[in-house]
């Protein structure tokens, strides 16, 4: 298995070029099964979440190509229906095939994905917007079946802003008969982007990026050709990375648009933050004073970027809390950067963070993506050398992130461990 290894202490000053974000670059794939013809997504990442959906559109009959343009689906004959328990365990995001498939073919069975690393992280609100639009939903075996002849518009008003099940009911409002209202939705950048997309395919969606997000049926979309938008959380882990090590990083991709939350955190914690041409730059200067975090869904502070900043935090000047509300098991990386000199308790939702003067290098693992980088931020700033295990984690979202680090200057190699 691969491990990463990081001898701590460079500065990084550099540039570094962002890709486009996993989290849309997974719903436009599946929005692909919504449209008869071949559908391209471009300079799409590397990355082992990619591979999985790829995997699971050739499972349903699809055919998928990566190549230098990017990535093709074609999508003219999808005969399959099932996203198997396989692949719905190894990655949750595959439910995102289940508002296509249904607004297209009028069927899609998907196994029910059980709790993950952080937090149980239920469907429900997915399946309750399909059936307010006419949809048939049983639950059977650990799958959940959907059918619907056509599905018909409607108000739906989500409980919270959940963001694949935003996008599951507009990729399924796409294709309904008449108009669906989806109150309360998601309001990030990647749902943005998906409408946009689905608009270029010939859809009909009006707000998306507000929390009021109106869509009306179209009878047929055509085939996409698009480029997604730069991951904002890849960005951030830069910032954050830029302001722990000292010396300038610019983030070349990263839209300050789409990071005011971190952005603002970053400087009241004393890094310098600048906009550039097509970027920002970070600048660090000694350690950061500490700072309360709170997350919640966009614009609110990221959860996808709390572990990143916890790591800086446990090098800050003074105590921080940080506040976990969007899942209720997200704090898998507080024993591990204990282990590597840090002082954090966690106390329910949130993790109270002590600064240290300094962190030291250790083997350290990881269960899910954004800990597992936030493992390697500490790792850039501890002494001595840090071993990174289940590099596996990090690349089901970050191409190539010890190449980036490397480029800045960091001291980090991808290893095979025994
Ligand atoms: N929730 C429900 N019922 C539902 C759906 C969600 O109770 O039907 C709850 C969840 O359990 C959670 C909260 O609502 O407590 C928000 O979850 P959400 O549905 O918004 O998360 P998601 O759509 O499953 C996406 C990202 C995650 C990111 C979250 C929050 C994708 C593919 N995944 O997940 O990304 O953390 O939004 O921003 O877009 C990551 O990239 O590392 C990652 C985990």
């Amino acid at each position: 298995m691969d491990a990463i290894e990081i001898e701590g202490g460079a500065r990084l000053t550099g540039t570094v070029e962002v890709s486009p974000a996993k989290n849309a670059v997974l719903p436009l794939m599946a929005a692909a099964l919504l449209a008869p013809g071949r559908s391209r997504l471009r300079r799409v990442p590397r990355l082992s979440d990619v591979r999985t959906l790829a995997r699971l559109l050739e499972h349903l009959g699809a055919g998928v190509e990566f190549g230098d343009g990017g990535l093709w689906v074609d999508a003219a004959r999808v005969p399959g229906r099932e996203a198997p328990y396989e692949l719905v365990k190894t990655m949750r995001a595959s439910v995102l095939v289940l508002g296509p498939l249904v607004a297209r073919f009028g069927r899609a069975r998907v196994s029910l994905p059980g709790g993950c690393a952080i937090g149980a992280r239920p469907i429900d609100m997915h399946l309750k917007g399909l059936e307010a639009m006419g949809a048939r939903v049983v639950l059977e075996h650990g799958y959940v079946e959907v059918t619907a002849r056509r599905l018909r518009g409607a108000r739906i008003v989500l409980d919270l802003p959940t963001v694949t099940g935003t996008e599951n009911l507009m990729m399924a409002a796409a294709l309904a008969e008449g108009r669906t209202v989806i109150e309360n939705a998601a309001r990030e950048p990647e749902v943005e982007d998906l409408a946009r997309c689905l608009n270029a395919m010939g859809g009909r969606v009006r707000g998306a990026g507000s929390s009021v997000i109106e869509i009306d049926g179209v009878g047929e979309l055509g085939p996409m050709d698009h480029l997604p938008v730069p991951d904002r959380i890849e960005a951030g882990t830069f910032l954050v990375a830029g302001a722990l090590c000292g010396g300038e990083v610019t983030v070349r991709g990263a839209r300050a648009d789409h990071l005011d939350a971190l952005v603002a955190k970053l400087k009241q914690a004393g890094a310098r933050v600048d906009p550039v041409k097509d970027g920002l730059r970070v600048r660090g200067d000694g350690r950061a004073r500490s700072v309360d975090v709170r997350t919640g869904p966009y614009p609110g502070f990221p959860t996808d970027m709390q572990a990143q900043f916890m790591a800086l935090m446990a090098v800050g000047r003074g105590l921080s809390v940080i506040t976990e509300t969007v899942f209720e098991n997200r704090f898998m990386h507080v024993p591990e950067l204990n282990r590597m000199g840090a002082d954090i308790r966690v106390e329910g939702g949130s993790a109270v963070v002590r600064g240290v003067r300094r962190l030291s290098g250790a083997r350290v693992m990881a269960t899910d993506l954004r800990a597992s980088a936030a493992l390697v931020l500490a790792g850039l700033v501890a002494d001595g050398t840090t071993v990174v295990s289940r590099v596996y984690h990090l690349d089901r979202g970050y191409e190539r992130l010890e190449e980036k680090l490397a480029g800045l200057g960091a001291r980090i190699r991808r290893i095979r461990e025994r």
